[in-house]
């Protein structure tokens, strides 16, 4: 079974085809985040205008990749929701249209269930039931799941999402949008015991998160002591540091949080994905844990952290074959839609 995947609901178009038989066959990515980045963030009418320009030349690009023609395929997948109502109906419409052309089924996939399920591309793969981080630039999610489209949130975000958490402190300190990579780059450099940030919700019990705290203590930190700086490289190194303790707050919190699940639900492996799933002060905290804790993480390769069209061929041909899509006669898509709904 062939299934071609469309993704499109926030700045990447990607599309990919993923063979039942021999994994994914085609892959193609294109990201508007230098159209984005001029404004500080992602603006909604540019992103749709930009999916329209490129989805079908790259629909076209995995076909000369796969080798195949339209006509080979058994199914389109496409992301339905969460995300950017205006891309996300472009993706829904060249999917829902196409399947019609061709009389094939059109499945509807939700983008965190894309993301969840991404870990599952790689060799070293978990097994259903495990406990999944679900950590991007919209979501910070904790989640029971126990098979495909059976999936508990024991955990959300009460305001800002991880991600986004770290796009607000880039641009704090001057750095580019999106800015968790140069976060991460910076805080390499910097010393991340210089001050002490909150842990939010950690003295609380439960699997909430927030963050947007933490982004105002480190606002306030920065200001205060870039007074003291005395010279441009005092002020460099103050940027460092405050990277390298925002990001230790962070991770710190988002892990023991995992910790706390895992106790909580008795599973022993962990999932974790999602854009911030790349960060590598994360991937290694929890390694070192795990160890001492007895419980394995599996994160999704870098290039499939963030949004892509791999995991939606991916999660729309698990739906396919376990027979789990559900079937809408009308071009749909759902800004907000929770994993619960899902069957
Ligand atoms: O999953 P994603 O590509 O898009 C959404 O579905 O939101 O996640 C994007 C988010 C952005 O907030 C970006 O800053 C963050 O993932 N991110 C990182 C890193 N790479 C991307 N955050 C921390 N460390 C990273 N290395
Ligand atoms: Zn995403």
């Amino acid at each position: 079974m062939k299934i071609l995947g469309i993704e499109s609901s926030c700045d990447e178009t990607g599309i990919a085809i993923y063979d039942t038989e021999h994994g994914l066959i085609a892959d193609q990515l294109y990201s508007q985040i230098e159209l984005h980045a001029q404004y500080g963030g992602v603006v909604p009418e540019l992103a749709s205008r930009d999916h329209v320009r490129k989805i079908v030349p790259l629909i076209q690009q995995a076909c000369q990749e796969a080798n195949l023609q339209l006509k080979d395929l058994d199914a389109v997948a496409y992301t339905a929701g969460p995300g950017l109502v205006g891309a996300l109906l472009v993706g829904a419409c060249v999917g829902k249209s196409l399947a019609w052309a061709l009389d094939l089924p059109a499945i509807e996939v939700h983008h965190m269930e894309g993301h969840l399920l991404a870990p599952l591309l790689e060799t070293d793969k978990p097994e259903f039931p495990f406990l999944c981080l679900l950590v991007s630039g919209g979501h910070t999610l904790l989640v029971d799941v126990q098979s495909l489209g059976d999936y508990k949130i024991l955990g959300d975000t009460l305001d800002d999402a991880a991600g986004e958490a770290f796009d607000k402190t880039a641009k704090l300190l001057g750095l580019p949008y999106p800015g968790g990579r140069y976060i991460a780059e910076l805080a390499a450099q910097g010393d991340a015991t210089r001050f002490k940030f909150p842990r939010p919700m950690m003295n609380r019990p439960g699997l909430d998160f927030s963050f947007s705290g933490l982004k105002t203590h480190t606002r306030v930190a920065w200001e205060k002591a870039q007074d003291d700086c005395k010279n441009e490289a005092e002020t460099q190194q103050l940027k460092a540091d405050i990277a390298a303790c925002f990001q230790l707050a962070v991770v710190d919190t988002l892990t023991k949080k995992c910790l706390r699940a895992i106790k909580q639900t008795g599973h022993q492996e962990l999932v974790i994905s999602g854009g911030v799933s790349a960060n590598i002060a994360l991937r290694e905290t929890l390694a070192v844990m795990g160890q001492k804790h007895r419980f394995k993480s599996y994160f999704p390769s870098m290039k499939y952290c963030s949004d892509n069209g791999a995991m939606i061929a991916f999660a729309g041909a698990m739906r396919f074959t376990h027979k789990v899509t559900a079937q809408n006669a009308l071009i749909k898509a759902y800004p907000r839609w929770s994993l619960e709904q899902l069957s």
